[in-house]
C-alpha cells in the first residue's frame, strides 16, 4: 500500500494547506463517477492539515452533501462525542475525511467502481498530510486498505500494519454505534470508549 503514497513529505504546514487546497480544487470538479450528477456539493475534508491523527469515514450523507463538510449529522455528533470523551480535540487533533467525497443516493454504500474513482483524492490527502494515526471508522474505509472481508468487529481495536510510520486503527463507525445504544462492557459502544482511549495514549507519545 506504500507505494501507492507518493511522497510529498512537506513539513511546512503552509505549503501542506496550499497542497490541499489544489487537490480540492480538483476535486471539486471531478465528474469520475454518476454521483457527479446527484451531489450538492463535494464534501473534502474537515480538521487541520498539521493534525496527528487522519480518520477515514465512508461517504457524506444528507447533511454534509448540504453544507460541504464531513461528519456534521447525527453521527458526526456521535462521533464528536466520543471524542471530546477520549480528550480528542476535532478541530486540532484530526483531519477528517471520507472514503468517497460525493453523496451516494439513499446513503447506499458506494461501489467499487466509485471508490476507485474517488481513490486518488484519498490517498492524495493522507500523503500530504502524513498523519502519525489512521482511524479507519467503519467497513468501507477498512475494506479500502484491507482487501478481506474481516468484520470491523473482529478488525477494530488493534493496530494495524498498512503505511510504514503510520499506526493505523479500525474503529467502529458513529451510524452503526446510533443503532447500538448499550454502554454495558463489551458493547459497541464500550468498545469505541476503549478504542479512543487507545488512540488518545498513542497521540499523547507522539507530543511528548
Ligand atoms: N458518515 C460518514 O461516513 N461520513 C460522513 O461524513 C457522515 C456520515
Amino acid at each position: 500500500m506504500e507505494h501507492l503514497l507518493t511522497e510529498v513529505n512537506c513539513k511546512d504546514s503552509k505549503i501542506k494547506s496550499a497542497s490541499l487546497n489544489e487537490l480540492k480544487n480538483v476535486c471539486e470538479q471531478c465528474r469520475a463517477c454518476d454521483l457527479c450528477k446527484t451531489r450538492t456539493t463535494v464534501v473534502f475534508s474537515d480538521g487541520s492539515a498539521d493534525a496527528k491523527i487522519l480518520l477515514i469515514g465512508e461517504a457524506p450523507g444528507a447533511d454534509e452533501d448540504a453544507t460541504g463538510t464531513p461528519f456534521v449529522g447525527r453521527a458526526g455528533q456521535l462521533l464528536n462525542q466520543f471524542l471530546e470523551d477520549a480528550g480528542i480535540d476535532r478541530k486540532k487533533d484530526l483531519y477528517i475525511c471520507n472514503t468517497i467525497k460525493c453523496r451516494p443516493p439513499q446513503n447506499r454504500i458506494p461501489t467499487n467502481q466509485e471508490k476507485q474513482a474517488c481513490q486518488a483524492y484519498l490517498f492524495g490527502q493522507i500523503s500530504i498530510v502524513r498523519p502519525r494515526i489512521i482511524l479507519l471508522c467503519g467497513s468501507t474505509a477498512a475494506q479500502t486498505f484491507i482487501n478481506q472481508d474481516i468484520k470491523i468487529s473482529t478488525l477494530r481495536g488493534k493496530w494495524l500494519n498498512i503505511f510504514e510510520n503510520i499506526d493505523t486503527m479500525a474503529i467502529f463507525h458513529p451510524s452503526y454505534l446510533l443503532r447500538n445504544h448499550s454502554t454495558e462492557t463489551g458493547s459497541p459502544r464500550w468498545l469505541m470508549k476503549k478504542d479512543l482511549e487507545t488512540v488518545k495514549k498513542k497521540l499523547n507519545e507522539f507530543e511528548n
